[in-house]
């Protein structure tokens, strides 16, 4: 009998958009997974919501000027949308705020506190007499101790990086507004760790190997336990969590790090009703894997076991505990701050198909050591090794039926080589399916592209375009069994690709399969084939420095930003009186006095042709002094070798301002230098005129020139 898999990942906080790096680090790792164990019929439950209490939620409304419950409503949804275009299969996906997960916490609460596991500890901490309460460490800033900085938080200092308790600070102030607090007496709720020390030691180096944990999640739990355990706090002053339910503690809540743990079992609870006990209290037939970044694991391995021994009741425990490194970000790390990196909702509006982000952060997972997100090798991984793989392998193999047996798939008896290959091919499959139960899905992937190129090599030793001529059975033989691969490799990368897992088994006319159907090279005899479809483009590597770029963090200047085009209506031409090759022209651009400007237009227009005219101008440039006449402003024309082209702006409004395709028209009432003009890209792209790239528009309509198509425009 094989035990229900639970399976949890870490509860993202609700005040942040999660970056790659927070999705392969959980939501992404668990939910390859839960669907592998799926596909494998065991009995599963994918549980995961947003953690939304404790001060990091209430200093984010603080500063908007929004409730805590606006934050994370906005917020929630959010994460929801992400996870969904990420296609991350929860069954449950709650939240923490509820009145459900308040009950569970206070329910764990009270027995903890009934067996004695709790105890009261006086401290003093600073307080805001103006506000009416406590404020969180890292709301009191002060001066340095240790370097001087004089906006050093009260849990850390950004000037030497050192930590700090907030009665460290010189001139301590109220970070939310700039009040003197003073030193209040408080009384917190400890868990009595020392207390449980010993059987969740116990409890623990049990799990290590019953549950195969990764070397950083026994290390990091070794190291807690050998410093020895000291009570932990598990109240707070603060208004946004769940209320401790004991006299005197009226106006504390707990820690968020006590209830957000538990928010795994109220969400389950929320969604299940009283199941939520087949799950969690069924230790016996449940095993409990628990998908986090390293810097979660002790609230995992130490704190949330020690509270579930604590309580005396027969929880269901974590088995294995999956804790990613850090994903990086080039050769920098993730910032939203520093708008350095890829978010949830980047990859939302970039369009890249979903599987091929899943793909290839899977095949960077961190797994032993921090990896990093880069574009090329992002770009390189696809094409590479899975479209020219993979992809490769589905479409000749496809098409060659196709074309060959009109799809069929008829049993004919196999050569020796032909069942050395499947001999071959099973022994890989039997690793993959280890890959996944050791929850190794990186090295899922490194395998299941192994699979796809010995399966390419061996149509290439088959060498079918030879033998079709002498044996077409042989043929047959290998196109068989490479449909049967294929069907092994949906079945396989279903997990990872889930999208693609689908279309392979629509090719392949089967409506699915699964892990019971793998390594079995005779059950889609005598079926047909559908139409092959390749099974995505490759990923073009001409926008890789352009998303490097976008993603870098770099606020690029954008020239555009001060440049003014009006459309002008030319009142007058006259020429120079002694430039002969310019012209001097009035033209009204919907001012109160028309400009006069003087233009190198001679040698490209009679004077008929352009009075009247409607022109674009480009209006804010600086007067300059053309021989003699004082030019204010430049008339726009696409030039080509030797010709010349007006921009049309007929039937224009006078005076209306161009603007980029997507943004709104601005005056730009400063004057700038023809060098700042000319830092813009202006051009006529198949007759649509751009700036840097993206069309312009007045007016509502698109300017266009209708003869020089691809011409510079100055
Ligand atoms: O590190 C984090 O994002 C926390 N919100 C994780 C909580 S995991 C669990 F305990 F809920
Ligand atoms: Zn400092």
């Amino acid at each position: 009998m094989t035990k229900k898999r639970l399976i949890t990942s870490a509860l993202p906080y609700v005040n942040n958009e999660p970056h790659l790096g927070n999705i392969i680090g959980c939501v992404l790792s668990a939910d390859v997974f839960a669907r592998f164990c799926r596909s494998r019929n065991y009995e599963t439950l994918y549980v995961c919501g947003t953690d939304e209490y404790g001060t990091a939620t209430e200093t984010k409304a603080l500063e908007a000027g929004v409730t805590p419950r606006q934050i994370c409503d906005k917020f929630h949804a959010i994460h929801k949308k992400i996870y969904a275009h990420f296609n991350i299969s929860f069954d449950l996906f709650g939240r923490t705020s509820t009145p459900t997960h308040t009950d569970v916490v206070q329910e764990i609460f009270r027995d903890v506190l009934a067996n004695g596991h709790l105890i009261e500890i006086d401290s003093e901490q600073y307080f805001s007499e103006t506000l009416d309460t406590f404020l969180a460490d890292r709301l009191i800033v002060g001066t340095c101790p240790k370097c001087g900085y004089e906006d050093a938080r009260g849990d850390q200092c950004d000037g030497c990086g050192g930590l700090l308790t907030p009665t460290e600070l010189r001139n301590p102030r109220c970070a939310i507004d700039g009040g003197v607090p003073v030193l209040r007496e408080t009384r917190h709720l400890y868990l009595n760790l020392p207390d449980i020390s010993e059987p969740l030691e116990h409890f623990q180096e049990a799990a290590y190997t019953a549950g195969n944990w990764p070397n950083n999640a026994v290390t990091t739990t070794r190291a807690w336990m050998a410093r020895g355990l000291e009570p932990r706090a598990i109240t707070r002053d603060l208004k946004w969590g769940v209320p401790v339910p004991l006299a005197g503690f009226e106006k504390k809540v707990f820690y968020v790090w006590f209830d957000a743990p538990i928010g795994y079992v109220s969400i389950t609870k929320s969604g299940l009703g009283d199941d939520w006990e087949k799950w969690w209290m069924d230790p016996e037939n449940t095993e409990l894997y628990q998908f986090m970044a390293k810097d979660n694991i002790p609230f995992h391995s130490v704190i949330f076991p020690a509270t579930q021994l604590a309580t005396g009741k027969p929880w269901t425990m974590v088995h294995h505990l999956s804790s990613t490194e850090y994903l990086n970000y080039e050769d920098s790390k993730f910032s939203k701050s520093r708008n350095i990196g890829v978010f949830g909702t980047d990859v939302i509006d970039l369009g890249i198909p979903v599987d091929l982000w899943r793909f290839y952060l899977l095949a960077v997972r961190p797994e032993k050591q921090d990896t990093a997100f880069c574009w090329q090798e992002f770009f390189d991984r696809v094409n590479n090794e899975f479209i020219d793989n993979i992809g490769n392998l589905v479409n000749r193999s496809l098409v060659y039926c196709v074309n060959n047996f009109d799809g069929t798939l008829s049993a004919v008896p196999l050569s020796a080589e032909q069942q050395a290959f499947i001999q071959e091919a099973l022994a890989l499959e039997t690793k993959i399916t280890a890959a996944y139960e050791s929850v190794s899905p990186r090295e899922a992937v490194r395998l299941i592209l192994a699979l796809g190129k010995i399966s390419n090599r061996f149509f290439q030793e088959q060498e079918p375009w030879v033998t079709i001529k002498v044996d077409r059975d042989a043929v047959q033989g290998t196109i068989n069994i490479l449909a049967h691969v294929i069907r092994d490799l949906a079945v396989m990368l279903t997990p990872i690709m889930p999208e693609t897992g689908e279309r392979l088994f629509n090719m392949l006319g089967i409506e699915a399969a699964n892990w019971d159907d793998l390594g079995d090279f005779t059950s889609l005899l005598g079926r047909a084939v559908g139409a092959p479809e390749i099974l995505f483009p490759k990923l073009d590597n001409a926008l890789v420095p352009v998303y490097k770029e976008r993603f870098s963090g770099v606020t690029r200047v954008d020239p555009w930003a001060k440049i003014e085009l009006r459309v002008g209506k030319v009142l007058a031409v006259e020429s120079h009186p002694t430039a002969s090759h310019l012209y001097v022209e009035t033209i009204d651009i919907g001012e109160d006095q028309p400009r006069v400007i003087a233009s190198g237009l001679v040698k490209h227009f009679q004077p008929e042709d352009i009075l009247g005219q409607h022109v674009l101008v480009a209006s804010n440039l600086s007067p300059a002094n053309l021989s003699g006449v004082i030019s204010d402003g430049m008339i726009l024309c696409a030039a080509k070798k030797k010709k010349m082209e007006m921009i049309s702006t007929a039937g224009l409004p006078v005076g209306s301002i161009v603007h980029r395709q997507g943004e709104a028209p601005e005056e730009r009432p400063d004057k700038i230098g023809i060098d700042e003009f000319k830092a813009v890209d202006l051009r006529a792209k198949d007759g649509v005129v751009q700036a840097d790239g993206i069309p312009l528009v007045v007016n509502g309509q698109p300017l266009r020139v209708t003869d020089l198509l691809n011409a510079k425009i100055g």
